[in-house]
């Protein structure tokens, strides 16, 4: 009988699936527990939108249609509210579908992508699913990305460097400076991703926005999310800004209606919500001071964080995180990033992070 894993590309066999933060009926089924708090995939506490609820809720009885396979009017929308042309904005099923389209469009064997160590697991994933050789560039003092080392890493075989800012699990950002001299010494058949899904919670004044570096110079991808500010992960709405001509090869490789109707309505008029966009960056900054100053007083290390999540050392992650969860607090692990010390932990409402702490402070 011929073995199906000897009839697709190396090393795709050898790949482990891309492991998400435990649902949060699973733990409540599982434990036999209520009321579970969820703070492991970086979600957006406060829900939704009400606008997107609103129009998703309006938008129900036309559920029988297809979704318009080109997203004109949420194209159009991200293209005026960034000032690009609407040729530049791709719209896909959460930034993660732009991840895998790049890997697929620009690596097969004998090509490489460069990434730094502990990024978004994505990265080693789509370029390996790809064929392509990952090459993972070590970081500066255990967690801060070394834009240096990335530029020195890169060969006449590398055609992606991924770059996530903020960094998930990390937290950290690379900022203005360091980018710049990055890029100089980047040459033009390297495609510069820069996956920017938790840019709007920066507060940091040297941090660079891509965007503006999008001089028809070198090739570079932004990319943002609907996942996260806005609060619709469950939608699944991502989008990625970069040359037309990239967008149009981006094109011609996705599926047709790759995303949903409701998806591209919600976005629409989450775009539109400002007070809800600014109440999570209340929520977040202020769940932050708080997080922070709790880790400091229980006299844990973590890393000060540019997003809405903290990477914490607890000793051993794995246990902390059973432990957390059999008391109804669901965070992430993180020895799948190579933090076997690490638990990751999404910053919640002021009840959320309370009943964290009050977790943690027990087990701890
Ligand atoms: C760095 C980074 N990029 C991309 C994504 C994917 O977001 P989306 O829901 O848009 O696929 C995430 C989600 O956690 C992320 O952390």
């Amino acid at each position: 009988m011929v073995k199906v894993e000897d009839l697709v590309l190396p090393g795709v066999a050898a790949l482990h699936p891309y492991e998400p933060g435990k649902p949060i009926e699973e733990v409540e089924r599982e434990l036999g527990i209520h009321a579970a708090v969820k703070l492991a995939s970086n979600e957006n506490p406060l829900g939704p939108s009400p606008k997107a609820l609103e129009a998703v809720t309006r938008a129900l009885p036309e559920l029988n249609r297809y979704p318009d396979g080109g997203a004109w009017a949420l194209r159009h929308k991200i293209a005026a509210h960034h000032r690009v042309g609407p040729d530049q904005v791709f719209v896909a099923s959460g930034s993660v579908e732009v991840l895998n389209l790049l890997a697929f469009l620009f690596l097969r064997p004998g090509l490489n992508a460069v990434f730094p160590e502990h990024c978004f697991a994505i990265y080693p994933l789509a370029t390996a699913a790809a064929g392509g050789e990952g090459r993972a560039v070590a970081v500066r003092d255990g967690f801060y990305f070394d834009l240096d080392r990335v530029a020195e890493a890169i060969d006449a075989n590398t055609r992606i460097v991924f770059l996530d800012n903020p960094n998930n699990p990390t937290g950290t950002i690379f900022r203005r400076a360091e980018w710049e001299r990055f890029l100089a010494r980047v040459p033009e058949h390297v495609v510069v991703v820069a996956d920017e899904a938790y840019f709007e919670f920066v507060r940091d004044p040297d941090y660079p926005d891509s965007l503006r570096y999008h001089d028809g110079r070198r090739l570079i991808v932004t990319m943002r999310t609907f996942s996260k500010i806005f609060g619709l992960a469950g939608l699944r709405v991502g989008y990625a800004i970069s040359s037309a001509a990239i967008v149009t090869l981006l094109n011609k490789v996705r599926q047709p209606f790759n995303v949903t109707s409701l998806g591209q309505i919600a976005a629409i008029a989450g775009m539109d919500d400002a007070e809800h966009v600014r109440r999570t960056l209340e929520v977040n900054a202020r769940g932050i001071d708080y997080l922070e100053a709790e880790f400091r007083r229980l006299g844990l290390a973590f890393v000060p964080t540019h997003a809405n999540f903290i990477l914490v050392d607890v000793g051993d992650g794995q246990a902390m995180f059973e432990k957390l969860m059999r008391a109804g607090v669901v965070v992430r692990p993180m020895g799948g990033y190579n933090f076997p010390r690490h638990v990751r932990i999404s910053v919640g409402t002021e009840s959320e992070n309370r009943r964290l702490i009050e977790a943690l402070e027990k087990l701890i």
